[in-house]
């Protein structure tokens, strides 16, 4: 017997005319794109001339069974932190030993016995593309994938195999083979023997090696998640179901790459797929996830308020031919951050609040007044997000200069496009912060979200237009996301930027605007009246009070003439319409207080979606011709959805939960829909009522059996035109 060496030839590169594992000349070679499978591979592959008859086999290896120790509970999946996958196939991460036991017809002789294990991904594979990875187990393969004998009992073999720390991440399809002088006899395919290979922040050869368990328990292992949201001064949560572990996510998340088209060599690489999928995830320009509309209007699909979480999105996605309706930035946040999570890349999701968008590219945010300090809404372009989520990933950066790995900002949210397409990053997050924006990807754009000015030009009579303030804080007032292992919110805006006036600060503007994010150069004068507005927490439907105070630094008398204007605007600081324009004569002493009541009547027809109103306050002082602005937005509160359980908390027993609300309101509220889910508990669930009148009770029981044991949430939401955003939550623990 000589030993032949299958890796060259059961894929021979190039080789034309042996099987279907192998290729058809290297030219013809189309591109792998697709985890789905190819063709089968033959059972029998002959070597050379085929002697007469079938070949007399006997004396070699026969394999009666591969058991993939796939069982949550069994070695694999524990090892591998991947036992919460709802997924009967073995599940591992790379980089990191797994076993398999192959069961012979009679006890393996190392000396004289040879088989390999073979894992084969998409159509056409190739060993040169690591699409083909034959391995022997009696021979060590330096930095690429191993295997070894680990264990001989009778006619067992237990097999370790370790893939490449940088392998392709994938469905792989696995036989195991038998080597005979005549040819090689295989198992024939088998897709309860798939093994999907994930990402692997546990090992320190992947690129996504995160050193911290509690934060690799937070950004790759918890399911249930909150999204911050609201006012800076005055946060609101909504909870999210990421679902990364549920039945058919993760076959939807290598979809996604599918239908992406993306070649399979580069599947393996974390900065390739992160930057993949912030296009993929919005339906803009490519076969992507989400639809986006910021409308009001969102009676052909679901209110992105609506959704509780991700796994409904992504099913839907997958068992469909088209973007799933409707998605604003929080919902392409939650869902790729599902994606992320699903396959190994630690993520979180962020909120950045006041994220500038401005039309320019520069690092500025335009408003601009007429003669009189009003504003001139015509004229006035940028917005000012009131919040805007995106995700951040951890990974190395192999291809930028050191310091850059750690955090990166991606974002999925189509704003502008990146080199043709709506996507954005993977920007360093430490990049950022020091100004570095010249690599890639789109770091100016993030840049200009957490540090742009907000400058106010008042329009002269000949028409031209002169910078009369500055707001230098307003913009990027700060980052949050979900603390690890708690409910809170985390303060990540040292991440992202130096404090405010200092030296630092300074030097990282400066030198942004080297690689091209220019800012406004101008040294106004001080101006010796200040205003600032403020407004107590308010609920939907209340009548409140906005208080101006007003700050004369001047050592004579000064009055002034201002402009209260209050708009009903969405999210992204478009404004919906104005429902109060107040204008007001203020003679200053040294503090001035004027309440400026706010009735309920005057903003509730008006309102949109996420209950935002935008208070912009201008005005000229009389004596000194200066202009005094002020801005705030004032979140409006909704009442929370109450959810209660009863039963056994204990897996595979019956449980109940109800969802309770009653509509505080002096008007009924119509076509309301509710939703509820939880990771591991149970799957989306819906129920329409057409009408909740005035002080009525709304109460929803469904039954569930908890699918795991441990942590997991409730989640719900209750959307209608007239009221959006009502959530609730409940952790709830079951006992093994
Ligand atoms: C938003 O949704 C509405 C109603 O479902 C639809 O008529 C409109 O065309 C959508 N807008 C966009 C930009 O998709
Ligand atoms: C403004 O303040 C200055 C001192 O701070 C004071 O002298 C002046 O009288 C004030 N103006 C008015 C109108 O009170």
């Amino acid at each position: 017997f000589e030993w032949i060496d299958a890796r060259d030839t059961i894929a021979p590169e190039g080789h034309p005319q042996r099987s279907t594992i192998s290729h058809r000349g290297r030219s013809s070679v189309p591109v792998a794109n697709s985890n789905t499978d190819g063709k089968d591979v033959p059972e029998f592959e002959p070597f050379g001339l085929m002697p007469r008859g079938p070949p007399p086999l006997k004396e070699f290896l026969d394999i009666w069974d591969v058991n993939m120790l796939n069982q949550p509970n069994e070695i694999n999946k524990r090892n591998h932190h991947t036992h919460l996958y709802a997924t009967e196939n073995l599940i591992v991460r790379r980089g990191q030993e797994f076993q398999i036991r192959i069961t012979f017809d009679r006890p393996y002789k190392p000396t004289q016995d040879h088989f390999l294990v073979e894992f084969v991904i998409g159509s056409y594979p190739q060993v040169s593309k690591g699409t083909y990875i034959p391995l022997r187990v009696d021979e060590e393969l330096s930095g690429s994938w191993r295997g070894r004998v680990v264990q001989t009992m009778d006619n067992m073999v237990t097999v370790g195999i370790t893939p490449a720390p940088d392998c392709i991440v994938g469905r792989f399809r696995m036989y195991v083979a038998v080597i005979t002088p005549y040819g090689i006899r295989r198992t024939q395919k088998d897709p309860s023997r798939d093994v999907y290979i994930l990402f692997n922040p546990w090992s320190p050869a992947d690129t996504v090696f995160l050193n911290d368990e509690a934060e690799r328990d937070e950004c790759i292992l918890n399911e249930s998640g909150i999204i911050f949201y609201g006012e800076a001064s005055d946060i609101s949560v909504r909870p999210w179901n990421y679902g990364q572990f549920e039945y058919g996510v993760l076959d939807a998340c290598l979809q996604v790459m599918d239908r992406a088209t993306m070649p399979l060599v580069n599947r393996g690489d974390a900065v390739k797929v992160a930057r993949m999928a912030s296009a993929m995830m919005n339906s803009k320009d490519d076969d992507g996830v989400l639809v986006g509309n910021w409308t009001g209007d969102y009676f052909y699909g679901v209110a992105p308020t609506s959704w509780t979480g991700s796994v409904e999105i992504l099913l839907d996605y997958a068992n469909s031919n088209q973007g799933v309706c409707y998605a604003q930035c929080w919902v392409y946040a939650g869902v790729f951050n599902t994606f992320l999570r699903c396959l190994g890349i630690p993520a979180r999701v962020v909120s950045n609040f006041y994220s500038a968008h401005d039309n320019d590219g520069n690092l500025r945010t335009d408003i601009i007044l007429d003669e009189n300090g009003k504003v001139d809404k015509e004229r006035t372009k940028d917005s000012i997000w009131n919040y805007h989520c995106w995700n951040e990933c951890y990974m190395a950066r192999t291809d930028l200069p050191q310091g850059f790995g750690g955090w990166q900002v991606v974002d999925a949210t189509p704003q502008e496009t990146s080199d043709g397409l709506y996507r954005c990053g993977p920007a360093s997050v430490h990049a950022i912060k020091h100004g570095q924006v010249c690599y890639p990807f789109d770091a100016p754009f993030i840049f200009a979200e957490v540090n742009s000015d907000v400058v106010f030009y008042q329009r002269n009579k000949n028409g031209t237009l002169e910078p009369v303030r500055v707001n230098k804080s307003h913009v990027g007032r700060m980052v949050l996301t979900k603390d690890i292992g708690k409910e809170s919110a985390r303060d990540i805006t040292s991440q992202y930027k130096f404090a405010e006036d200092t030296e630092e600060e300074r030097t990282v503007l400066q030198k942004a605007e080297e690689f091209g994010c220019s800012r406004i150069q101008s040294t106004l004068p001080p101006a010796d009246v200040e205003m600032k507005a403020s407004v107590q927490d308010v609920m939907v439907g209340n009548d409140f009070q906005l208080s101006l105070e007003f700050r004369n630094q001047s050592d004579s008398h000064r009055t002034t003439n201002v402009y209260i204007s209050g708009n009903v605007v969405y999210y992204t600081g478009v404004t919906s319409s104005e429902f109060i324009l107040k204008t007001q004569n203020v003679t200053l002493k040294p503090f001035e207080l004027v309440i400026v009541d706010v009735k309920s009547q005057e903003y509730l027809r008006k309102l949109v979606d996420q209950a935002n109103l935008h208070f912009i306050i201008t005005g000229r002082v009389d004596e000194s011709g200066q202009i005094i602005t002020a801005m705030h937005v004032v979140s409006l509160h909704t009442p929370k959805l109450s959810i209660k359980v009863s039963g056994t908390a204990r897996v595979s027993e019956e449980m109940l939960v109800t969802v309770e609300f009653t509509n505080p309101f002096k008007f009924n509220l119509e076509d309301v829909s509710v939703r509820m889910e939880g990771p591991g508990l149970m799957l989306a669930k819906k129920k329409q009522y057409s009408l909740i009148p005035t002080n009525s009770t709304l109460t929803w029981t469904e039954s569930f059996k908890p699918r795991r044991s441990g942590q997991a949430w409730l989640m719900a939401s209750l959307d209608c035109q007239a009221l959006r955003q009502v959530y609730g939550h409940l952790e709830v623990n079951i006992q093994p």
